[in-house]
């Protein structure tokens, strides 16, 4: 059994989870000294591309930005998502989950869905490949980006779902925006540990994506605590660069060869 895995799995109950995402090395080797587990998400195709989906990440995205985090990754547990359409099915999974695993050197792989990926899961689980499941809103598939749990057919499907999901053999879960008494109850009657974005404090751990975290994007999410107002920041820094390029203040002789 994988080390880093089972030092995960014993955290339950003792310790809060810290996972954040990262999607390039510099960020990846300043979170690998407080993490956990760093999650290479595919939301890197709304903060990066710009892409309306994360329909519209490919492998190659995938794991160009994993390879990129993997070189600051030294502790922490490195998991990067399977992107939408690349496991469709058992077989499929399997080749692109092997070759995630082969190219980018990460510990496991991320797969949003229930029921309807059980089988998948099995297969990879079956072939030592460590998953991560992911319930509750799944921005690959879903329309509508609500809170998850308003009524009681949806809470007895999303509970249902995990225990599924934790029968089948994954090591951990994110849950995305579930309502809060449902989340305390999937963690309560999970033995893996449950990761929250959106989901309360009751989940083992939190996830959030760094670019919110750091104020870095527009965006304005009830969930989201930004811990810093990087765009203010930066926009700051560049303010002081032009001014001083144009007045010549730098570069200085000390920026300068000679
Ligand atoms: O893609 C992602 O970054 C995620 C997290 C928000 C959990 O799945």
């Amino acid at each position: 059994m994988n080390k880093k895995i089972n030092q995960i799995k014993r955290k339950k109950n003792k310790s809060k989870l810290v996972c954040l995402t990262a999607y390039s090395k510099n960020i990846s080797s300043i979170l690998d000294k407080h993490c956990d587990i760093i999650l290479v998400g595919d939301s890197l195709g709304s903060v990066l591309y710009n892409y309306k989906s994360t329909k519209q990440v490919t492998l190659d995205i995938m794991i160009n930005h994993a390879k990129s985090v993997r070189q600051g990754v030294k502790k922490s547990l490195m998991v990067v998502d399977m992107p939408y359409n690349t496991y469709r099915n058992p077989k499929i999974a399997l080749k692109n989950a092997k070759m995630i695993l082969k190219k980018t050197r990460c510990d496991a792989v991320k797969l949003e869905g229930g029921k309807k990926i059980i089988n998948i899961v099995k297969e990879l689980v079956k072939n030592n490949i460590q998953v991560m499941g992911h319930l509750g809103i799944l921005p690959q598939t879903d329309k509508k980006f609500s809170f998850k749990g308003k009524e009681l057919s949806e809470r007895n499907r999303i509970l249902k779902e995990a225990q599924l999901l934790e029968s089948s053999g994954i090591f951990s879960i994110v849950l995305e925006c579930i309502e809060t008494k449902l989340s305390k109850e999937i963690t309560k009657k999970l033995d893996i540990p449950t990761i929250g974005i959106g989901s309360s404090v009751n989940c083992d751990g939190q996830v959030l994506v760094i670019d919110d975290l750091l104020g870095l994007g527009n965006k304005k999410l009830k969930f989201v605590k930004k811990y810093l107002n990087l765009n203010k920041l930066i926009d700051r820094s560049v303010k002081k660069y032009k001014t001083q390029v144009i007045k010549k203040l730098f570069p200085k002789a000390k920026h300068s060869f000679h």
